[in-house]
């Protein structure tokens, strides 16, 4: 066999070895087996050079040498593929747990909100939105509470100037929405109120509130207290009753507090009901005549009953939030466990 021939057999035999190597320590071993400087297979023919025919002697030099470059671009090569999957598994850590997408989620309070906007919407409660920013007139005057009644103290709220103010509840939209609007009128009124009230675990000087309002020809006190009990019901479980307490409010008469069955003890007494077995959840009443005739009903004709009450605090003692601020922090931790 000639020196040629040799080169082209070793060079075949190392193209199969290094295309059938699996790792970088095998690639290391065929380098050394064919291109190692003392023992390399290839240095060897190179040796056996000066005994070939002088004729023979440069092609088989060329041949060779190919051979050996050859040879060292496969290697190469064979080494790339090899790393390339190593450094694919190092950009991905298939152990690492996954990263949870960012997902928004209706807050607590408008959870609690949209939940009672749908129970009393079986009842014919529409929703109605109004401003914010109100005139004394509205927050006021016109639902029977004169500018000086001790009444409006309770509502000190923040004042714009010109007789503009934040109002200091929802039931001005009571008033809007009549003037609107002719009887039968069924509404649900959330939106943000404010107060110039300390921001601690029990308050906050801008918070929600939900108000009712409906009115209508033979509109009684037996429709005003069925409609809070299926409120109670539909909200918190047909276990759940409702208790009036007399009470006084400028825009309603009679006016009440009204308090459902402890949603927490069921009404066996705990320390959320501080051992009554009821919560005080609102304030309700028949609208006040005075209150119709200002936006013009005939009081003779139409009767009604509204109610008003806190959502933030319904959404604390349902969920157990020991702090208001909670509710008005963009805390993601607090946030996410009503996601
Ligand atoms: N507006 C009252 C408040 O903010 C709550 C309220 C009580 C609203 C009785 C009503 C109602 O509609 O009838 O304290």
């Amino acid at each position: 066999m000639s020196l040629t021939e040799k080169i082209a057999e070793l060079l075949a035999e190392a193209e199969r070895a290094i295309a059938a190597a699996a790792s970088a320590e095998a690639l290391e071993a065929l380098r050394v087996r064919y291109l190692g400087r003392k023992e390399g297979r290839l240095t060897a023919i190179l040796r056996e050079l000066a005994a070939v025919p002088a004729e023979e002697r440069p092609a088989a030099g060329e041949a060779a040498n190919r051979a050996k470059n050859r040879i060292a671009a496969l290697l190469e090569e064979a080494a790339g593929r090899l790393a390339a999957p190593a450094r694919a598994e190092a950009a991905v850590d298939r152990t690492l747990p996954g990263r949870r997408a960012w997902r928004g989620a209706r807050h607590p309070v408008t959870q609690v909100i949209d939940e009672i906007c749908t129970v009393l919407a079986r009842l014919g409660f529409t929703r109605a939105r109004g401003p914010e920013v109100e005139t004394d007139w509205y927050n006021f005057v016109a639902l029977n509470t004169p500018l000086d009644h001790p009444a409006a103290d309770m509502h000190d709220t923040f004042y714009i100037g010109r007789g503009l103010l934040l109002r200091s509840h929802t039931s001005p939209v009571q008033i809007r929405t009549m003037q609107q609007y002719r009887p039968p009128i069924r509404i649900l009124v959330p939106g943000m109120c404010y107060r110039r009230d300390a921001f601690d675990a029990s308050h906050a000087p801008a918070f929600e509130q939900l108000e009712g309002l409906a009115v209508d020809e033979g509109i009684s006190f037996v429709d005003l207290k069925a409609t809070l009990a299926e409120f109670a019901r539909g909200l918190f479980g047909s276990d759940i009753r409702v208790r009036f307490r007399p009470s006084f409010f400028p825009f309603t008469e009679p006016s009440a507090e009204v308090d459902v069955t402890c949603i927490i003890c069921r009404g066996a007494g705990c320390r959320v009901c501080k051992g009554t077995g009821w919560i005080e959840i609102m304030g309700a009443g028949m609208v006040d005549p005075a209150v119709l005739e200002t936006v013009g009903y005939d009081a003779e004709r139409y009767t009604g009953f509204a109610f008003g009450m806190g959502p933030g605090r319904i959404a604390m003692v349902r969920y157990g939030i020991p702090d208001m601020r909670l509710l008005y922090e963009a805390d993601h931790r607090f946030l996410e466990q009503f996601a």
